[in-house]
This record gives structure tokens, C-alpha cells and sequence, in this order.
């Protein structure tokens, strides 16, 4: 059984972004600043329903309908959805770029 959970747990550890001090930031920004509004996989406080359901977002390959989808590209919608998307009702969201970063990573990580 434990070798069980232990190969379980692999690809997670492989993938390097879900665990560690950077998931950690990421779950925390996401459930300050991102959870009125979206539901994300892995935050309890992120279950809202004003944009959209950000699970497997690292499969699409269009960010909310106008940026192709790339860490940069993700980083900068996050930040600035208002001078990509002017009247978005998600608003620029003022993280520092540990912030962003690992948030953009923790999004990437989800399937
Ligand atoms: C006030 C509500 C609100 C907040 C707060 C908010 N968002 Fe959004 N978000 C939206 C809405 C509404 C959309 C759809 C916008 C559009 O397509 O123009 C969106 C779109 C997105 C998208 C694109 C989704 C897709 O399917 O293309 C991502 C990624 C995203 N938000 C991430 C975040 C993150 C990360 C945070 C926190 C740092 C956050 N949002 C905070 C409302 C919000």
C-alpha cells in the first residue's frame, strides 16, 4: 500500500510546479485575489462563479478569448485584463512577480 501512494505521488513531484514554497504563494495570492471569482482546483476559498472555472487552463490555447496562451501571456493577463481586455470585469490585479509567477505555474499545473 505505501508503495502504492508513493508511486502515486510521482509525476506530481516530477512535474515540479504543484508542490513546494511556490505552490504554497500560488494557493495563497489565488485565494486573496483570484477566489470571488473563479473556481480553482486545490483552493477550498476559490469557488467563485464570476469568470470562468480555471481547471485545465494550461490546455487552452486562447486566454479569455484573445491572448494565445503562454507563461508570459498568462502572467500578463493576471496583472493587466484591463489593458488586454478594456471593460473586463476582471479588474488588474496588483501582484509582485513571485506573485504572478507562481501563480501562473500552479494554473499550469492543473490538468
Ligand atoms: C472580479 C472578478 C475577477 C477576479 C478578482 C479575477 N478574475 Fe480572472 N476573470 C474574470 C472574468 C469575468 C474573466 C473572463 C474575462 C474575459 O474573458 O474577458 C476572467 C478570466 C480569467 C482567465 C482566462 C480564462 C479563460 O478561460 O480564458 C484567467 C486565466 C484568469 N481570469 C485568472 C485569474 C487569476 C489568476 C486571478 C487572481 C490573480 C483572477 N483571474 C481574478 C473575473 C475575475
Amino acid at each position: 500500500m505505501r508503495g502504492l501512494i508513493a508511486l502515486a505521488a510521482l509525476p506530481l513531484a516530477a512535474c515540479g510546479h504543484a508542490g513546494g514554497a511556490s505552490a504554497d504563494l500560488a494557493r495563497q495570492t489565488i485565494a486573496d485575489h483570484c477566489g470571488a471569482c473563479h473556481t480553482v482546483p486545490g483552493v477550498a476559498q476559490a469557488r467563485g462563479r464570476v469568470g470562468p472555472d480555471l481547471r485545465g487552463i494550461g490546455k487552452q490555447q486562447i486566454i479569455a478569448g484573445t491572448l494565445p496562451n503562454s507563461r508570459a501571456n498568462m502572467i500578463r493577463w493576471i496583472t493587466h485584463a484591463q489593458s488586454v481586455s478594456p471593460g473586463s470585469v476582471m479588474p488588474d490585479i496588483p501582484l509582485t512577480a513571485a506573485q504572478a509567477q507562481a501563480v501562473a505555474d500552479y494554473l499550469y499545473s492543473l490538468d
